[in-house]
């Protein structure tokens, strides 16, 4: 069996338009990013296409405090 290079999901990309990944999203909701305006403003998230918004309301949703 050949070993692969897995991705790890915090490696999964959320936002194709600006490269942003789910890590760094979290981080950012660790850090006490509340909504998807500020998420947005650290990464460029959600202010290309907007077709992410779904994604990082749902990381929100999940992870906010
Ligand atoms: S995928 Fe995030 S703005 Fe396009």
């Amino acid at each position: 069996m050949t070993t692969t290079n897995q991705i790890e999901p915090e490696d999964i990309i959320i936002c194709d338009c600006s490269g942003t990944t789910k890590a760094k999203i979290l981080q950012l909701i660790d850090n006490g990013a509340d909504d998807i305006d500020k998420i947005s403003r650290a990464t460029g998230a959600v202010s290309g296409c907007g077709s992410c918004d779904i994604l990082v309301a749902d990381l929100l949703n999940e992870y906010g405090k």
